[in-house]
């Protein structure tokens, strides 16, 4: 079993933009990409015009293994808006590293994206906001402490994170939600490695830090898309509260179910930022 997550070249990220230009056609490029985390599926079938293209086809993007993951990329029109979509994200906790994303958050920074919208699910840190809930995030504990930057090697590698979740797209999502008469809760995400859940005692520690929400996601390609240059937009989908915030017992499965039943609110509030978005984004 290969354990090691390739560090994509230069020439990985062309051959891919390139790639994605094929699938594309005269279709215009898109500014807004989004990557869907587990239950946020829906918002890529809302996709219009779609065409996909498999990361496999794709050098700079990752090889999947999660069950439940699609591995693909949607290129098409949602809310009206050009979008490409990522349908899957490889995670910090198949190999203990944080860059695997790093060649296909590039491959759209190049191609032409602007700003990224990232979904995810988590667990909850507060009974008040409970399974089916969705978080907006205003910021993240990068618990790990493990960068996707790691071994780049110019100054822009010292990249600010000061409103790394961008407070205007923040707003505009409140506005979408407040609009739908959806409840959007707005806090802070502790990213974890996972895969295993925590402690009862870590959550606890998690809440006297400062989180609102746990999960095993989002930030090394929040961190990516900064780097970048890309404006980003997270939401976080509450599956679960957190170990020893309620009882019941936490299972990937349970994460997955729970997901897809909350998952057309939250694909329709998505969809209504894309098309609220400003242009050029
Ligand atoms: N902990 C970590 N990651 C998660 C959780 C959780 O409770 N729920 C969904 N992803």
């Amino acid at each position: 079993m290969s354990t090691a997550v390739p560090w994509h070249t230069d020439a990985d990220m062309q051959a891919s933009v390139a790639r994605l230009r094929v699938a594309l056609g005269d279709r215009p490029v898109p500014r807004v990409a989004l990557l869907l985390g587990s239950g946020w599926g829906a918002a890529a079938e809302a996709v219009r015009d779609a065409v996909d293209v498999d990361y496999s086809q794709l050098p700079a993007f990752p090889e999947l293994a999660v069950g439940g993951h699609a591995a693909r990329v949607r290129l098409g029109t949602l809310g009206g808006r050009a979008v490409a979509v990522l349908m899957g994200r490889s995670h910090a906790y198949e190999s203990g590293e944080a860059h695997a994303m790093r060649g296909a958050v590039r491959t759209l920074a190049r191609l032409g994206c602007r700003v990224l919208v990232q979904t995810n699910a988590a667990g909850s840190l507060h009974t008040s906001m409970p399974p089916g809930s969705l978080m907006v995030l205003s910021d993240h504990l990068n618990l790990p402490q493990r960068s996707p930057l790691v071994h780049e090697r110019d100054d822009s590698r010292f990249v600010d994170l000061r409103d790394a979740y961008d407070p205007a797209l923040r707003a505009l999502a409140r506005r979408c939600a407040q609009a739908r008469g959806l409840t959007l809760h707005e806090g802070v995400y502790a990213w974890v490695m996972g895969p295993q859940f925590e402690t009862p005692a870590e959550i606890r520690m998690l809440r006297t830090l400062g989180a609102d929400a746990v999960g095993m996601s989002t930030v090394p390609e929040t961190i990516l898309a900064r780097h970048a240059g890309l404006r980003v937009l997270a939401l976080s989908l509450v599956t679960n509260l957190a170990c020893g915030v309620g009882d019941e017992a936490l299972s990937h499965a349970h994460t997955l179910q729970a997901a897809q039943r909350a998952g057309a609110d939250a694909s329709a509030l998505v969809q209504a930022i894309v098309a609220a978005l400003d242009e050029p984004a």
